[in-house]
């Protein structure tokens, strides 16, 4: 099998390929990205850090996700360990008050002081969807959000979804590579459910589409692991399925929507939308089997690629020999590095540097 080159050409100028890697190190930028599932946040505040930064988010008025750095503009301590009310959040160290549009409120211990009215903190647009939350993690040049549609696996309507929630101790692109590598379905998932079937040789081709692009084997379809589509639509994501056996009840394909997001550089937080297309009665059947049976499978299969990801240093695609079966890695990663480029190259055009920032 012939050696895969992945195309590194340096450029003229502007950012080197070992720059925009360090840029992406911490994610693309300008996208949607869920960060968390629905259900962990209620009316307290919550902190979290998702692409190296630090976020607290909490519930206002309706129920509506209120996002913003988790830094008191005062002298810095995480706004999550405050207190929430009337929809704003009150510091714990000095109960400075910020507004769910980042203004300072109120000064408690000194009234009318300067800092009073002033926007001081970061917020993020924010929305649900499918039992997530996805935040706008744009860069300074693009604070606003850019439109995002749903799959139509993540809406109401002909499809039915399981949310799976993980964090792993692995860098986010090495996720994005296994769910661009249907190969090792055959091999490391060969005594599932639902990969032991099919053939352990076969040949790929690249079909280009409207959002992205399809991995699918050209020897073997709808017996195995054997397409991936990569999708870049205001949010980035990998979408697959694979034909399930008897064993797993009426309906169409099993099918996987999946995004991760970097935690920082060498953790992730995965999200699973484990899809069925599945209406009336199969679809209640769907939902029993996967709560009494099928969920317990799909876990103890994710924690083969657990196993494998988590084991690899974090550098392992610094000297990599690919064969053809790594296509999909290699288009998505190109796909990947000239947008990340491209940010990079606006941001120092504009006089920002994010990678002189990080090492400040
Ligand atoms: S650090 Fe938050 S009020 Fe002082
Ligand atoms: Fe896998």
């Amino acid at each position: 099998m012939a050696n895969l080159a992945q195309t590194r050409s340096e450029p003229a100028a502007g950012p080197t390929a070992a720059e925009t890697d360090a840029y992406l190190r911490l994610g693309l930028r300008n996208r949607w990205h869920p960060v968390l599932p629905s259900r962990f946040v209620a009316d307290k505040p919550i902190g979290i850090r998702r692409m190296g930064e630090r976020i607290v988010l909490w519930r206002g008025p309706g129920g509506a996700i209120r996002a913003m750095a988790d830094r008191c503009p005062h002298r810095g301590a995480p706004l999550s360990l405050g207190r929430v009310a009337d929809d704003r959040i009150a510091c714990w160290y000095h109960a400075v008050e910020i507004g769910a549009d980042g203004t300072v409120l109120c000064v408690p211990g000194e009234p009318g002081c300067s800092l009073e009215g002033k926007r001081l903190v970061k917020t993020f647009p924010a929305r649900e969807v499918k039992g997530a939350i996805f935040l706008w993690m744009g860069d300074a040049l693009h604070p606003d959000p850019a439109p995002y549609t749903p799959p139509p696996q993540l809406q109401e309507g002909a499809y039915d979804a399981f949310l799976s929630y993980q964090e792993w101790k692995t860098p986010w692109r090495f996720l994005y590579d296994n769910n661009m590598d249907p190969m090792h379905g055959q091999f490391l998932h060969a005594q599932s459910h639902s990969m032991a079937r099919g053939e352990r040789k076969a040949e790929f081709a690249i079909r280009a589409t409207d959002t992205g692009f399809v991995f699918a084997k050209t020897t073997q379809k709808d017996v195995n692991f054997d397409w991936s589509e990569w999708c870049d639509a205001g949010a980035i994501y990998c979408r697959l399925e694979i034909p399930y056996p008897a064993s797993g009840g009426p309906g169409g394909n099993f099918g996987i929507v999946f995004h991760a997001v970097p935690i920082d550089e060498g953790s992730s937080a995965c999200f699973f939308w484990r899809f069925r297309k599945v209406s009336g009665w199969q679809r209640d059947a769907w939902r029993f089997l996967y709560k009494t049976r099928l969920e317990a499978r799909h876990f103890a299969v994710l924690e083969q690629d657990r196993a494998i990801a988590e084991g690899m240093d974090a550098d392992a695609d610094r000297a990599e020999h690919l064969y053809s079966h790594d296509g999909g890695v290699v288009r998505m990663r190109n796909i990947l590095r000239a947008e990340a480029r491209a940010q990079l190259k606006a941001l120092r055009a504009a006089g920002l540097d994010p990678l002189a920032k990080s090492e400040a």
